[in-house]
C-alpha cells in the first residue's frame, strides 16, 4: 500500500547517501588555507535582538582595533542582510548575495538568527553557515572559579542529527525518519582540534561523550576514531562517558570540579552545552566559537529573543554572550592581551551599567557606553 511512497523515499535516501559520500571524499583532499596580509572581521547583526547587541560588540572592536584597522591590517566589515525577512523572502538559510559577502570575510561576528522550527521550513542560517563554512570545530568555555569548574566543549558541528536534518523521509500519515551522519575526517577533525587544546593548555583528561551504546554505527565509531587520537597524546587521559550520565556528572559538585576538556557529537554537544552554561550564569553569559580550517564565527550562544522584541524591550537586551564571543575572536586572531582588556571591560562595565532585561537596569546601549569608556582607562 505504502509502495510509491517507499520508492519515493528510497531514490532520496540514495541522493542523501552520494552526496554525503562526496562531502567525506572532499574532506580527505582538504588543503592548508593561504595565510593573509589583512584579516577581514565580518560583523552580521542577524535578527531579534541581533542588531542591537551586536552593535555594541562593533562599538568595543572598533576601539579596541583602532590603530590596527588606521594601519590596514584589520578590516571590520558590516553584513546585513541575514534576516528572517530576508530568508524568507528568497527561501534560503542564506541569501546567496550574503553567503558571498561573508565568503570574504575571514572571521565573522554574528549576532542570533531566528531558526523556524519543524514542517518545510527554512534550515537553521546557522547551520547553513556551519556548512558552508565549513565550521567543524564548535568550541564552548565555561567556567565557575568559585566551584573549581574551568571546561572547555569541543562539539562537532557540521555532522551527526544536523548534516541532514532538514531532509528527512516522511510516509504521511504513518512515519517519519531523520539521518545522523558521521564521517570518519569529520571525527578525526575534532577528536585531534580537542587533544591539541588539551595538549597546548597543560590539561590531562578528555572527556568523549557519545551514546555509542544506542547509536552503535556513528557513535560507535565517533568513540573508537577518538580513542585512536587519544593514543597520540599519553599524557592525556581519555574516558568516554555516555551523554546521559555525563548530563548528570555536570550537576555533581565532586565530580565536574575533576572535568576539563569534553569532545562529543554535534546535538550531544548542543545540549549539554547550554546545560554547562546554565551552571555559569544562563545561556545568555557564554560565548561560541565556530572553527574551520578557513573561516571562523564567533556568536552569541543565545538565540533572537522574538518575545523581548514583541513586548517592546529589544533595547535592554543583555550584549553579554556576544562579547564573550568577541573576546574568543581575538584570542583566534592572535590578540590575547585585547582579549584579556574586553574580558576585563565586560566585567567593569556590568558593574557601572548593569542589566537586567528590564526598564529598572541599564539599556545595551548604556551598557556599551560604559565598555567603551571602561576600554579607553
Ligand atoms: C546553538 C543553537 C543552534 C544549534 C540553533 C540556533 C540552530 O542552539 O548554537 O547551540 O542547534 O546548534
Ligand atoms: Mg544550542
Amino acid at each position: 500500500m505504502y509502495q510509491a511512497d517507499i520508492e519515493k523515499a528510497v531514490a532520496h535516501y540514495k541522493a542523501l547517501l552520494e552526496s554525503q559520500v562526496e562531502r567525506a571524499e572532499k574532506m580527505n583532499q582538504a588543503s592548508a588555507p593561504e595565510k593573509k596580509e589583512k584579516t577581514v572581521i565580518g560583523v552580521v547583526g542577524g535578527d531579534g535582538i541581533g542588531p542591537i547587541i551586536t552593535l555594541q560588540a562593533q562599538r568595543a572592536l572598533e576601539a579596541l582595533l583602532k590603530d590596527e584597522i588606521a594601519a590596514g591590517k584589520i578590516e571590520l566589515r558590516a553584513i546585513d542582510g541575514l534576516t528572517i525577512e530576508n530568508r524568507l523572502a528568497v527561501n534560503k538559510a542564506v541569501p546567496d548575495d550574503v553567503l558571498a559577502a561573508i565568503k570574504e570575510c575571514d572571521v565573522l561576528l554574528k549576532g542570533p538568527t531566528t531558526t523556524p522550527s519543524g514542517g518545510e521550513q527554512l534550515e537553521s542560517a546557522n547551520v547553513a553557515l556551519r556548512r558552508e563554512l565549513d565550521l567543524y570545530a564548535n568550541v564552548r568555555p565555561v567556567s565557575v572559579p568559585e566551584e573549581g569548574i574551568d571546561w572547555m566543549f569541543f562539539r562537532e558541528n557540521t555532522e551527526g542529527e544536523y548534516t541532514l536534518g532538514s531532509k528527512g523521509i516522511e510516509i504521511p500519515g504513518l512515519l517519519t525518519m531523520d539521518f545522523k551522519v558521521t564521517t570518519v575526517a569529520g571525527t578525526r577533525r575534532i577528536a585531534r582540534a580537542a587533544f591539541e587544546f588539551a595538549r597546548k593548555n597543560g590539561k590531562n583528561h578528555v572527556a568523549i561523550v557519545t551514546k555509542s551504546n544506542i547509536m552503535k554505527k556513528t557513535d560507535g565509531m565517533f568513540s573508537i576514531l577518538c580513542r585512536e587520537i587519544a593514543a597520540e597524546y599519553p599524557e592525556i587521559q581519555a574516558d568516554e562517558y555516555f551523554i546521559d550520565i555525563m548530563s548528570a556528572n555536570l550537576l555533581k559538585p565532586n565530580m565536574r570540579s575533576q572535568l576539563q576538556v569534553f569532545v562529543m557529537p554535534n546535538l550531544y554537544g548542543d545540549i549539554i552545552t547550554d546545560e554547562a552554561a546554565q551552571l555559569q550564569g544562563g545561556v545568555g553569559t557564554a560565548g561560541s566559537a565556530n572553527i574551520g580550517d578557513r573561516y571562523a564565527m564567533f556568536e552569541a550562544i543565545h538565540g533572537s529573543a522574538p518575545r523581548m522584541i514583541a513586548r517592546g524591550m529589544g533595547d535592554y537586551a543583555n550584549p553579554e554572550s556576544i562579547l564573550r564571543a568577541a573576546v574568543m575572536l581575538l584570542q583566534h586572531i592572535g590578540m590575547p592581551d585585547k582579549a584579556a582588556k574586553l574580558t576585563a571591560a565586560i566585567e567593569a562595565a556590568a558593574q557601572i551599567a548593569p542589566i537586567t532585561g528590564t526598564k529598572e537596569g541599564s539599556t545595551c546601549a548604556q551598557y556599551g557606553d560604559a565598555l567603551v569608556q571602561a576600554l579607553a582607562e
